[in-house]
């Protein structure tokens, strides 16, 4: 496995490999990789000639210093991560060489970035387009490899790559989940035991929601109500630092991202709460 820090030699690497003939899988990440990412990766590995995977703690899309001081950098368990998983190119960049100060250039998103997550996060979806812009034109041709955990995110950067004709296949892949229905996230390495156990609020929430759909509720409201309702009730006992606190549950169209006046078709139900100091997100279709 190649590890590559400048930018100019992964663009160079990337533009050799696609002479050569090889087709080329991106999977973009900020590192401390977990079994969610494994499955990006073996993707990848399946689908192209070449796995790349960048590792980068974009500080562009974090509105609050200390959750970006409290990300999680586990920079020599990621490589060993990747090289066990047979990625071919691991690309690690510096901040200044990704974005080189002072910074006159970012992307800007419009509407589909100022509900939900961005309205919690102001600024973090134009720090998320502008870094996996710049991916994207060191990759150039490529598959890249995104999450449905980050709904939102996916959905903008489908967006991008058609709007921006971006020469990139967007793949999205599906949440993986523990034994007992948690997203995988780097950010529950920051939770507690107690605070993981508060965290099954989350999706036992979504699956009650997709339930009452699957029963033929049509209301997305209704549907709205009882996940909060089923967040509420799974975390009464709880103690109070280890609470989830709901900052949405919501229906919505999945390719608008807004909620549908009735439920006629596929829907996504979306949640977000935290988890003592600890913010997380989980989604499902139904
Ligand atoms: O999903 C992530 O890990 C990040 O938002 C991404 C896409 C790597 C951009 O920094």
């Amino acid at each position: 496995m190649d590890r590559i820090s400048s930018a100019r030699e992964f663009q160079s690497v990337c533009d050799s490999l696609r002479i050569q003939g090889k087709t080329i899988g991106l999977v973009p990440t900020m590192g401390a990789l977990h079994d969610g990412h494994k499955q990006l990766m073996t993707l990848a590995k399946q689908q192209c000639d070449v796995a790349a995977v960048s590792i980068f703690v974009n500080a562009l899309q974090f509105d609050n210093p200390v959750d970006l001081e409290k990300y999680p950098r586990t920079i020599e368990a990621d490589l060993e991560f990747a090289k066990d998983l047979g990625v071919d190119v691991v690309f690690t960049p510096k901040s200044q060489e990704m974005h080189p100060e002072p910074i006159l250039f970012h992307l800007e998103v419009d509407r589909l970035s100022q509900a939900l997550e961005g309205a919690f996060r102001p600024g973090h979806f134009a720090g998320v387009v502008t870094v996996v812009a710049k991916l994207f034109i060191l990759a150039g041709r490529c598959r890249a490899y995104f999450g449905e955990k980050d709904f939102q995110q996916l959905a903008i950067i489908s967006r991008m790559v058609e709007e921006m004709h971006f020469p990139v296949e967007i793949v999205p892949v599906p949440i993986v989940r523990d034994e007992r229905g948690l997203a995988l996230s780097s950010r529950n390495m920051r939770l507690t035991p107690d605070q993981l156990v508060s965290a099954l609020a989350l999706s036992r929430s979504l699956f009650s929601g997709r339930d009452a759909v699957a029963a033929g509720e049509k209301n997305p409201e209704k549907v709205e109500e009882l996940m909060s309702e089923e967040l509420s009730r799974e975390i009464s006992g709880i103690a109070k630092s280890d609470l989830a606190r709901l900052d949405y549950a919501l229906v919505v169209d999945p390719s608008t991202l807004t909620r549908p006046e009735r439920i006629e078709g596929p829907v996504r139900l979306l949640i977000a709460a935290r988890v003592g100091a600890v913010r997380l997100i989980d989604n499902i279709g139904a």
